[in-house]
C-alpha cells in the first residue's frame, strides 16, 4: 500500500513537474544576474582540476605580487548549496586589510560557476584536496581560514591533515569558522535537505521542482530578520546554483552529510586538538544549529575554540547577514 501511494506520487509529481520544467542555459542566466554577481563573475579565472573539470576561483592581490616578505593570504570557503558568491559583502570589507597577500575563495566543483559533472564522486576530501591544489598553482604558503557551511567541515580535514605534521602545501596560521553542523548529534536539516537525500524523490524534485518560488520560501528560512535577503540576491543566489544545469547535481553534492556523521569524531578530534587559534562565530537565529544547544556544545566540547555569538537576530549566514561585525570579529581576531 506504501509502495502505492510513493509510486502514484512519484509518477504525479512527475507529470506535473515536466510541465513545469524550463531548462536554462547560462546565458540566459545570466541575463537575469545582478550587476554585483555580475561583477563577481568577471572577477573569476578557471582552475582546472584533475586535468579535466573546470574550477572557478577569484583571487585578488591586496599587496604586491612581488613582496620578498611572504605574507599570508585569507582563503574562504562557502557553504552548500550556495557559493563564493556568499562572501561578497564580507569581501568588500576584507579589501582594506593590510598585511594580507591577497584574498582567495573559489566555488567547489559542484557549486557555483564550477563544473557540476553528474558521474563524480563528490566528498568533503575531494574538496579538501581541491583547496590544496589551488592553493598550490597559486603560490601561497600561509593563510587566514575563514569557513562557513559545508566549508567548516572541509576546514576540519585541512587542520586535522595539519595536525598529521603537515600533510597540507601550505600552513593555516588561523582558523575563523562561521556557523555549520560541526556537532552531528545537535544538527537539525530542514525538509529540502531531507528531501534531497531521499531516493528518487530527490532527482525529480531537483530536476523538476527546482524553481524560484520554492527555493525563495526554504531558503529565506535560514537567515534571521536583521538582514533577511533581497529579492536581488534570493535571485543571484537561485542563478547561481542553476548554472551548468547544478540544480541536477545537488542530490550528489548533499551527501556530506553523511560523511559528516561518519567522521564526526575523527573531525571533532581535530578542532580539539589542533594548535591553530580559531574562533567560532556564530548567528544564534539559525534554524539547523540551534541556539538551545550550540554555543554550549563549544563551550563544553571545544574549550580551546573561542566563541562569538551575535546578535539574536542574525541566522544562518553571518556573513551576508551581518557582514560588518563579522569583519570587526576577524580584524581583531588576526
Ligand atoms: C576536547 O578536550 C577536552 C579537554 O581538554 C575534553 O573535555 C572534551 O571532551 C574534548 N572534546 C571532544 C569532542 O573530544
Amino acid at each position: 500500500m506504501k509502495l502505492f501511494l510513493t509510486g502514484t506520487i512519484l509518477i504525479v509529481s512527475l507529470i506535473i513537474g515536466s510541465y513545469f520544467y524550463d531548462k536554462k542555459t547560462n546565458d540566459e542566466l545570466k541575463e537575469s544576474f545582478s550587476l554585483n554577481l555580475k561583477d563577481w563573475f568577471n572577477k573569476g579565472n578557471y582552475y582546472i582540476y584533475k586535468d579535466i573539470h573546470k574550477i572557478f576561483y577569484i583571487q585578488e592581490y591586496l599587496n604586491d605580487e612581488s613582496n620578498e616578505h611572504e605574507l599570508p593570504s585569507i582563503v574562504l570557503l562557502h557553504g552548500f548549496p550556495t557559493s563564493s558568491y556568499d562572501y561578497h559583502k564580507l569581501w568588500n570589507l576584507l579589501r582594506q586589510e593590510k598585511n594580507i597577500k591577497s584574498i582567495i575563495t573559489f566555488d567547489y566543483l559542484g557549486y557555483g560557476f564550477s563544473d557540476k559533472p553528474l558521474n563524480y564522486e563528490y566528498s568533503i576530501f575531494d574538496m579538501a584536496d581541491m583547496v590544496d591544489k589551488i592553493l598550490m598553482k597559486l603560490n601561497v604558503q600561509s593563510v587566514y581560514l575563514i569557513a562557513h557551511d559545508v566549508g567548516d567541515t572541509v576546514a576540519q580535514e585541512l587542520i586535522r591533515r595539519d595536525n598529521l605534521l603537515n600533510q597540507n602545501h601550505f600552513k593555516i596560521l588561523k582558523l575563523v569558522l562561521l556557523n555549520g553542523g560541526i556537532f552531528s548529534d545537535s544538527y537539525k536539516p530542514v525538509i529540502t535537505q531531507e528531501i534531497l537525500r531521499t531516493k528518487y524523490l530527490n532527482k525529480i524534485t531537483s530536476k523538476y521542482f527546482f524553481k524560484h518560488l520554492f527555493f525563495k520560501y526554504s531558503f529565506s528560512k535560514v537567515f534571521g530578520s536583521l538582514s533577511p535577503p533581497t529579492h536581488v540576491d534570493l535571485l543571484d543566489f537561485f542563478n547561481s546554483i542553476r548554472y551548468n544545469d547544478g540544480n541536477l547535481v545537488l542530490p550528489l553534492t548533499i551527501e556530506y552529510m553523511n560523511e559528516r556523521t561518519q567522521y564526526n569524531d575523527v573531525w571533532l578530534d581535530a578542532l580539539n586538538e589542533t594548535m591553530v587559534p580559531t574562533l567560532f562565530i556564530y548567528g544564534p537565529a539559525d534554524p539547523i544549529n540551534m541556539r538551545s544547544k550550540f554555543p554550549q556544545k563549544i563551550r563544553t566540547e571545544l574549550p580551546n575554540v573561542k566563541l562569538n555569538i551575535l546578535s539574536d537576530l542574525v541566522g544562518h549566514y553571518p556573513q551576508y547577514e551581518d557582514a560588518f561585525t563579522v569583519f570587526e570579529l576577524i580584524k581583531n581576531f588576526f
